[in-house]
Order: C-alpha cells, then sequence, then structure tokens
C-alpha cells in the first residue's frame, strides 16, 4: 500500500443551493420565511408542535422533488475513485439534512445535523426512514408509541457523530469545506482543528465565509462549477 492521503469534507446549503433547496442565510433563505427559534429549536416544538411538524413536513416533501448537482455528483466519484485507487479515505461530513449526497453516491456520510428523511422515536428512541408527514402522530413501527419528531439536530441539540468528526479531522491530511457560511458551531470550528493538527485547509463556497481567513486557500464561485474542478484535478 503506498502513501495514504485522507480527506475531509464539510459541505452545507451552498452545495444543494443549485438543486432548487433554499440556503438558511442568504437572501430569500429560509429562516427569513420562518424564524429559526420558531422552529429550530427543542423549546419551539414543545410550544407549538404542529408548526414544527408542518414546517419539517414541507421541508420533507420538498428535498423528495430535488435531485443532486454536479457537486454532489463529483463528490461521490472522488471518494468512489479514491478507494478504488487505494489513496486513502474520503469522508463527507455534512450539515445538509437532505439526501442528495447519499442519492448521488457517496457512501461514507455523517449527516451532523440529522436527516429529513428520519423520524426518532422519543418514546423508545428507535430511528425510521420517513417519507411521509409526522403531523397527524403516525405510530412509530417498533414500538407504537406516537412520539415520532423530525431527525434534526435543533439548535441547543448536540449534533450527531462528533467523535467519529474529530477522529476523521485528526487523521486528516486536507480539510476541505464547502457551500458553508461558517456561523455555526460547532461545524464552524473544524477549520481551526484542522489548523491545529497542520491539516492542509481549502474552502469553496460562493463568497468568503465567517471563517475565509483560517483557510489556507479559499476560491469562490457556484459549487457546481468549483467542485467538479477541485475533484478532476484531485483525480488528475
Ligand atoms: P447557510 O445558509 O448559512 O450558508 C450557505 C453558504 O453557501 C453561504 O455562505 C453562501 O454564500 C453559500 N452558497 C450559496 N449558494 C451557493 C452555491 N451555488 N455554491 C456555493 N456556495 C453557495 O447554510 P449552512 O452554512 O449550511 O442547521 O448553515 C449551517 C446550519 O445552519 C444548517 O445546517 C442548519 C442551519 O441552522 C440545522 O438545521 C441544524
Amino acid at each position: 500500500m503506498g502513501l495514504q492521503y485522507n480527506i475531509v469534507i464539510l459541505t452545507g446549503a451552498g452545495v444543494s443551493a443549485e438543486s432548487g433547496i433554499g440556503t438558511f442565510r442568504d437572501g430569500g433563505g429560509l429562516w427569513e420565511q420562518h424564524r429559526v427559534e420558531d422552529v429550530a429549536t427543542p423549546q419551539a416544538f414543545a410550544r407549538d408542535p404542529d408548526l414544527v411538524f408542518r414546517f419539517y413536513d414541507m421541508r420533507r416533501a420538498d428535498i423528495q422533488t430535488k435531485v443532486p448537482n454536479a457537486a454532489h455528483l463529483a463528490l461521490a466519484r472522488l471518494e468512489r475513485e479514491w478507494q478504488a485507487r487505494g489513496l486513502g479515505s474520503v469522508t463527507l461530513v455534512t450539515q445538509n439534512v437532505d439526501d442528495l449526497h447519499v442519492r448521488a453516491g457517496s457512501r461514507n456520510v455523517i449527516a451532523m445535523h440529522g436527516e429529513h428523511l428520519s423520524a426518532w422515536c422519543t418514546a423508545c428512541d428507535q430511528r425510521h426512514r420517513w417519507t411521509a408527514p409526522l403531523i397527524d402522530r403516525p405510530a412509530c413501527p417498533a414500538c407504537g408509541a406516537h412520539n415520532l419528531r423530525p431527525d434534526i439536530v435543533w439548535f441547543g441539540e448536540m449534533p450527531y457523530r462528533m467523535a467519529d468528526i474529530d477522529a476523521a479531522l485528526q487523521a486528516a491530511d486536507v480539510f476541505v469545506s464547502i457551500g458553508t457560511s461558517g456561523a455555526v458551531y460547532p461545524a464552524a470550528g473544524f477549520v481551526r482543528a484542522a489548523c491545529a493538527n497542520g491539516v492542509a485547509t481549502l474552502e469553496l463556497n460562493l463568497e468568503p465565509s465567517q471563517g475565509s481567513h483560517w483557510f489556507d486557500e479559499s476560491r469562490f464561485g457556484p459549487a457546481t462549477q468549483l467542485v467538479p474542478e477541485w475533484v478532476a484535478a484531485m483525480l488528475g
């Protein structure tokens, strides 16, 4: 086995923007139509579950009408070919709760903020693939309780698989951040962890993110252009 070169990629809403899924903080972004504190916190869910269910039911239905774009497809190709050639690991950490990376063919995906197409039963702690609405309080297929909620990490909750992400960052040779504003921690702090570990860092985004100055290199433009170009260069 030759030298291993491990790649960790962090993606955000910008990667799915050109698939027609609204970002959170750009003009016309999601939180302008719904204030974040009205939908994306455990307190909001306790206060007005119907509003929260309606919001996520709408999003869950919407993403099922969208398809992966050239950026998702390029990242899936990178993982496939990197592994086929035995060059190292490709770990895709996504803040996105759509399933477009998986549908594009990426396999080593960590959905740190949860998934729209998953429902979590707070009675028995099981998770189920879920494509239908939740507002009518369907029964959990495992225990029968009517305690299913969106399997989304809300503000104030702990993102998923942080230990796996830390391990991947420790073992990384390059960290690439794509289509994220760098506004939400802990994901926004990964670039600094990478720097501290001596990992090379690259940002691909439409515009400078909040942590832009932390990156060794930044390239600005649409993900469907920048990501296939970067992948082609890596594989070239
Ligand atoms: P944001 O909406 O905060 O940022 C999206 C970023 O993508 C911005 O910096 C845009 O400039 C950039 N962008 C927009 N269109 C792009 C394109 N076509 N190509 C490349 N970049 C583009 O979204 P996130 O950073 O993902 O959390 O937001 C992080 C978290 O905040 C989300 O995961 C969500 C939200 O609260 C949860 O749902 C738990």
